[in-house]
């Protein structure tokens, strides 16, 4: 499948809603003159206020974030973050963290001392408190005082943190220096997610990615309140995470990758810094380890996994559906039970993801027989099953969530039977392959990425609707949104964040933000806006003529 270019005969989704007309935002300046500006984000170079030139800007407004609030109330005096200004804490380890979090981004750029207290009033302020955020909700109040975001659980204050972040200019990114000045809307913005699922995937088996490289992509993931990594950490070209039990799977399986490079692999203890550094990030890592087929790699470094006992060459083409574990040899599942256990015990979250993708080299019966037997390993080591959708052929387990990855265009009984089983409690994860998938080329002229899903411009990317995508399948059988960036093209961050943005973000804001949000028109609008904190941030972009993009 992956191998054909599908024709699209479906039109993209189009939810719109009436264009909010843009409110004007009350500002005082230190001068003490009140200027009314027009809340575009537009600035103008001003006079010099305190001995230089500073540019006056107008503060962000409330609602020009990504993903998009769930609820702002603009309105009243901006809060301006000072030399004298302090971050207040509740006396706790996670607050604390998520405070000196925001103090590392804050501290370059504005070059202010910025101390962590839990003394005090005003300032920026970070609490816990009971309210009705959820599990990842917060509340941001911005006024002439200070800005104080509230919610219930640390996950929360940390996506609150990531919305001030991109409240203040985007200069605020940079590791120098910088003329402010550095303000915050006044008002309100109540927040929380539509789908508890927003995930990201990274294949670091068709090229292997570094542990530094794997933390860079999870802080832009964090930029967009994703709270998911799933790394694709097995395939036909690498094994890329180190097995006891089965040491060569990394030694000689991950000693490739595709066009024959030097590859890599994971120790546990680089492994176990991902998760860590993840968590730091409020993500949780989802392991993949694909199976039965896109096994080359294993079948390459033990031969008596192969039916015929002998090991074929390790692989760096770009082929799929070749290679199959042997569902019939009683080792098989020995190897399945050692390896999951292994990365089960390496797991602090609930998932763990057993692939089940184009095993063209299996038979049907033989996929269902394999995925029946292994399905009940990942429950007996503490974990719920994540499973390509092809696992709805073959029955998931009670509590299994399928990951769709088809396109508009496939078949009606492919969607037919994903349905099924979301009627039977299986939730769903979609990753519609021409809607999502970052390693999707954006038009013929791209350099990177494959197109056999077609071209995916920014648009198409950003314009469907989960709660409603599949036929039949109610909103409250989707647990949430992935974008996953397969690598057989990509090997370097450059090439990672050219395809990933400016897409990633819609993927994001789709498994955040309301339906009642969506819009491009004005989405467009606050993608272009981001550009510049790319810019600081050293993130290459694709710049879409269907973005109004700030001149370069
Ligand atoms: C996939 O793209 N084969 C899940």
């Amino acid at each position: 499948m992956r191998a054909t270019r599908t024709t699209r005969t479906t039109r993209p989704t189009r939810l719109t809603r009436p264009t909010r007309p843009v409110r004007p935002i009350r500002l005082t300046r230190t001068l003490g003159a009140l200027l009314l500006v027009a809340a575009t984000g537009a600035f103008t170079m001003g006079v010099a206020s305190a001995g230089h030139a500073e540019p006056r800007r107008a503060a962000t407004p409330l609602d020009q974030v990504i993903p998009a609030p769930a609820s702002v109330k603009a309105g009243g005096t901006p809060y301006r973050i000072t030399s004298g200004t302090r971050i207040r804490v509740d006396d706790s380890p996670e607050v604390r963290r998520i405070g000196t979090y925001l103090a590392d981004i804050l501290r370059p750029s504005t070059g202010y001392r910025l101390p962590l207290t839990t003394q005090g009033d005003g300032g920026i302020r970070l609490r816990l408190a009971k309210g009705p955020f959820g599990a990842e909700g917060y509340r941001l109040d911005s006024g002439a005082e200070g800005v104080t975001i509230t919610a219930q659980e640390p996950a929360g204050l940390f996506h609150g943190v990531q919305t001030l972040r991109q409240l203040l200019p985007a200069a605020v990114e940079k590791k120098s220096v910088q003329p402010g000045p550095w303000l915050v809307a006044g008002g309100t913005i109540q927040d929380r997610p539509r789908f508890a699922y927003r995930g990201a995937m990274l294949d670091v088996a068709r090229h292997f990615f570094t542990v530094e490289q794997v933390k860079r992509y999870i802080d832009e993931l964090a930029l967009y309140k994703i709270n998911k990594l799933h790394l694709h950490l097995s395939d036909d070209q690498g094994w890329r995470i180190a097995v006891d039990s089965w040491p060569r799977l990394a030694t000689y399986g991950g000693s490739t990758q595709v066009g024959g490079g030097p590859g890599g692999h994971y120790t546990k203890a680089d492994y176990q810094e991902i998760v860590r550094y993840a968590a730091s990030r409020h993500l949780e890592v989802v392991p993949e380890i694909d199976m039965p087929g896109h096994t080359n790699a294993a079948l390459a470094s033990y031969a008596e996994l192969n039916c015929d006992g002998v090991a074929p060459p390790l692989y760096t083409g770009t082929k799929v559906g070749f290679s199959s574990l042997c569902v019939n040899k009683e080792i098989t599942y020995d190897f399945v039970d050692d390896v999951i256990r292994e990365v089960a015990a390496l797991t602090p979250g609930r998932h763990l993801h057993i692939g089940g993708d184009e095993a063209h080299s299996t038979s049907p019966e033989d996929y269902a027989a394999f995925m029946n037997r292994v399905q009940p390993v990942v429950a007996r080591y503490g974990k719920t099953v994540i499973g390509w959708h092809q696992l709805t052929g073959a029955g998931p387990a009670k509590g299994a969530l399928a990951q769709y990855w088809g396109l508009d265009s496939t078949s009606a009984a492919e969607k037919a039977q994903v349905a099924r089983a979301a009627r039977n409690g299986t939730k769903l994860i979609l990753s519609p392959a021409d809607r999502v998938y970052l390693d999707m080329k954006y038009t013929k002229d791209t350099p990177l990425g494959l197109a056999w899903a077609g071209y995916v411009e920014v648009q198409r990317s950003y314009d469907w609707n989960p709660g409603g995508y599949l036929p039949d399948v109610p909103e409250s059988a989707v647990l949430g949104v992935e974008a996953p960036l397969w690598t057989e093209t990509l090997s370097t961050s450059a090439h990672l964040d050219t395809m990933a943005f400016p897409r990633l973000p819609g993927a994001a804001e789709l498994g955040w933000s309301p339906a009642a949000t969506h819009d491009w028109d004005t989405y467009k609008v606050r993608l272009a806006a981001q550009a510049p904190r790319w810019d600081a941030l050293g993130i290459g972009y694709y710049r879409s003529p269907q973005v109004p993009w700030p001149a370069a």
